[in-house]
């Protein structure tokens, strides 16, 4: 039994080949200004990489994200708060609570012991807390993504963050630059501000252990740290990468709707 599932998400997009129970290829890009083309891109590399000859071979193929409705090979497409509650959870059964990280999205979902979704939380429509809050203060730092996950929370003193907004807060740390603040400390800042958010948030929902969390965000380590410091909860690491929560819950379903 093979099965696909793609994540159009707002900043990227994902592939996963799932045959008999195992994830067997995936490709992540950065989303173009199609969905449709996304999808193709992700896709194709996945079936190559799983050494299919076409995506005919795929029995079933689930489409998920914000472009979830533009994937134009998918037979159906749900939404990304059950796969990536289902992917999650598929990946590490004793998961309860997933806190999915995008470019443009944060949620804390609840999940229940069979892996759906008991109840969610999501940002308003903002870029706080979000991967484009970090490409912001990436831009600020001119360090990139690359350089905020590197110092990983190495600032003793994390400079104090005020503003949510990412707009005021690109010039808050532009200042802060200026003034002489160590980049460790202001980069402790941003994740332990950013964290602040995420933790009222779960705790919105109701924290139930044990917590994972997914998507590319999921990568900064100082922010998984930053996090599990104030909810004072350990935070599971998911085997297989978590930013793939999301097309590996799509994929499973394909393969539920099989009957397999
Ligand atoms: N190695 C990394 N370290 C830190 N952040 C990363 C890393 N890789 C990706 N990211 C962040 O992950 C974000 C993309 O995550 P993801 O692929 O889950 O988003 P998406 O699904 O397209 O967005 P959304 O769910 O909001 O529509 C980027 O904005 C980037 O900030
Ligand atoms: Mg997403």
């Amino acid at each position: 039994m093979i099965v696909g599932g793609c994540d159009i998400g707002s900043t990227t997009g994902k592939a996963v080949v799932i045959k008999d129970g195992e994830v067997v290829a995936s490709h992540i890009l950065k989303s173009t200004t199609s969905p449709g083309k996304t999808a193709r891109l992700a896709m194709d590399a996945a079936i190559e990489q799983a050494e299919l000859s076409s995506i005919d071979d795929l029995e079933k193929i689930i489409g998920t994200g914000y472009g979830r409705l533009k994937v134009p090979f998918a037979e159906e497409n749900i939404s990304e708060i059950s796969c990536h509650a289902k992917g999650a959870h598929w990946m590490e059964p004793s998961i309860r609570t997933v806190v999915d990280i995008g470019g443009q999205d944060c949620k804390v979902i609840s999940v229940s012991g069979k892996g759906t979704v008991s109840e969610f939380v999501m940002n308003d429509r903002c870029a706080a807390g979000t991967g484009k809050f970090f490409e912001a203060m990436a831009r600020a730092l001119d360090c990139g993504l690359e350089g905020i996950s590197a110092l990983d929370n190495q600032g003793p003193e994390p400079c104090p963050i005020s503003n949510q907004c990412s707009v005021f807060a690109e010039s808050e740390v532009v200042t802060l630059v200026n003034e002489g603040y160590d980049l460790k400390n202001i980069i402790s800042g941003i994740n332990a501000s950013v964290a602040s958010r995420l933790s009222s948030m779960v705790r919105r929902v109701g924290l139930i252990k044990e917590l994972a969390l997914t998507g590319g965000c999921s990568k900064n380590e100082g922010l998984v740290k930053s996090l599990s410091s104030k909810l004072d909860v350990g935070v599971i690491t998911l085997p297989i990468d978590p930013q793939l929560a999301g097309a590996i819950g799509a994929a499973l379903f394909a393969a539920e709707k099989l009957g397999k």
